[in-house]
């Protein structure tokens, strides 16, 4: 049997080579190097979903297949551990998972290296029979207008990486002593973002946020916080469940213009269910605001959120010292074509809004599910590779041909059992503050707790 292909190493259950004689006739000693070298290496880079759906894949469908998880954080998951908002803990039950799939003995988390600094990918195509990068989406730096440099303007995902414990982002602190916050796009970044500059302090304190955050967002002086996006009411990103948590927001009241919702109810009677169901809410609640005892005392809430479309930030505005933002102007823009496609365009006119803090989320779009599909895709792609021969014949170091590399440039790589210490310490801190964990930010603290 030659070693054509994989298929046969991968459905070897037993190393049969280890009844043949070394000595054997040339065709023996192929057979031995196809079953004693069967253990496919495989290089996965990002420790997100995207990178341990793959993992997971590949360990669940090839009975030797050994994974090595890259990761340039210290800790694993990803935006799942610095995206995924504190308030919302049952998305990151998906980290069970995760562990379950770390914890085999062919899997292995490489924490602290960063791929292209401290290793290359074309060493690591030399060392692992496939590599997957699976690094996720870089934010965009800039917002690319006039301005943007003001103290008060911030990436949404910086400021989400300092509430999440982000170390880079860990010296952010934003300033909060201003009245009125805006935030542009209107995707469920942005209502994160919102919800989490309105929640009442006591709902935030019993999630994981840092304890750094919470300093900060009980000190905050914020208001008001307007939502705004290029295009209109039916062309909005963010979804039903995150709108409902905005509308049911306690002590928080949606400030919504009925005029940009009259009519919506018409144009989305062939739109798909969900889009339709969003509209339905966002114009109830634009349109028909609770009456009476319903409305909860909503009106005189001392806090409140609002959306305003068809608005493109052109620059933002100093405050008379120049020492930091005061306000934004936006172009009012107007929509060419419908539905999901249509595009805005500058009317002329420009709106001037006074804020002291304006945040700004680009970044591709996408949800924890897409990328289990992703990843147990590129699973199958690369087992059908190996088994068609598409992949390195032949043995590979893996890790072993790494590991050197990386000690003679000084980097420290952290084990999973590494991880397992620091979460059980975050998770002792976090229950002695009454939250499920408090996130450990300080490079030099996790360094002694993980005793390098
Ligand atoms: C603020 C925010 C909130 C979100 N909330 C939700 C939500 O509630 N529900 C939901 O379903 N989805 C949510 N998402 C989307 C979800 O987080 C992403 O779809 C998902 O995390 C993408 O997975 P990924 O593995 O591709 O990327 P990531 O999760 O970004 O993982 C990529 C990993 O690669 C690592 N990496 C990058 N470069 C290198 C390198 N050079 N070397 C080694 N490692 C590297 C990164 O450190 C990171 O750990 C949110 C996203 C954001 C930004
Ligand atoms: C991570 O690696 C750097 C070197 O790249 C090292 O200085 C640091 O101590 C390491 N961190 C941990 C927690 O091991």
């Amino acid at each position: 049997m030659a070693p054509r292909g994989w298929g046969c190493w991968r459905w070897a259950a037993q190393p049969r080579a280890r009844l043949l004689s070394p000595a054997a006739a040339p065709l023996g000693f192929r057979q031995l190097l196809s079953t004693v070298e069967l253990v496919p290496h495989i290089c996965v880079v990002g420790s997100g979903p995207a990178g341990f759906y793959t993992a997971q894949h590949l360990l669940k469908h090839h009975p030797q297949a050994r994974v090595d998880i890259y990761e340039k954080q210290v800790v694993p998951f990803g935006l799942v551990r610095f995206g995924v908002a504190p308030d919302h803990p049952e998305v990151k039950n998906v980290i069970n998972t995760f562990t379950q799939t770390a914890h085999s003995t062919r899997c292995a988390f490489r924490g602290n290296v960063t791929v292209g600094r401290d290793v290359s990918v074309s060493e690591l195509r030399d060392a692992y029979h496939a590599v997957v990068l699976s690094y996720g989406a870089e934010d965009h730096r800039t917002l690319g207008i006039p301005g943007e440099e003001l103290p008060g303007v911030l990436s949404a995902r910086a400021f989400v990486g300092w509430y999440n414990g982000l170390p880079e982002n860990h010296k952010l602190t934003p300033n909060l002593n201003c009245d009125t916050a805006l935030i542009l796009g209107q995707g469920n970044v942005a209502l994160d973002v919102a919800r989490i500059l309105l929640t009442p302090i006591e709902l935030l304190e019993k999630t994981d946020i840092t304890a750094d955050a919470l300093r900060v967002l009980r000190q905050s002086q914020v208001k008001r916080v307007w939502i705004v996006g290029r295009r209109g009411p039916l062309q909005v990103a963010f979804t039903i469940k995150e709108l409902r948590e905005m509308i049911h927001l306690p002590r928080s009241q949606a400030l919504l213009d009925p005029a940009d919702f009259e009519g919506l109810e018409d144009l989305i009677k062939e739109a798909p269910r969900p889009r339709k169901r969003l509209t339905e809410l966002l114009v109830q609640t634009a349109l028909k605001p609770p009456k009476g005892e319903k409305a909860d005392g909503k009106a005189e809430a001392p806090r409140a959120w609002g959306l305003r479309f068809l608005r493109s930030p052109l620059k933002v505005l100093p405050s008379p010292d120049g020492g930091r933002v005061a306000g934004i102007r936006l172009a009012v823009m107007k929509l060419e074509g419908s539905g999901e496609n249509a595009q805005a365009v500058p009317t002329g006119a420009v709106e001037d809004v006074p804020c002291g803090l304006v945040w700004w989320f680009k970044s591709p779009s996408g949800v924890i599910a897409t990328t289990m599909n992703d990843g147990f895709l590129t699973g199958q792609v690369l087992l059908q590779d190996l088994e068609e021969g598409v992949l390195p014949i032949g043995p590979k170091p893996g890790y072993s041909s790494i590991e050197p590399l990386l000690k003679n440039r000084g980097v420290q790589p952290v084990s999973f059992e590494d991880w397992e210490k620091l979460d059980a310490e975050e998770v002792a801190q976090g229950q002695a503050a009454g939250k499920p964990r408090e996130k450990l930010v300080d490079p030099q603290q996790m360094l002694q707790l993980i005793g390098h």
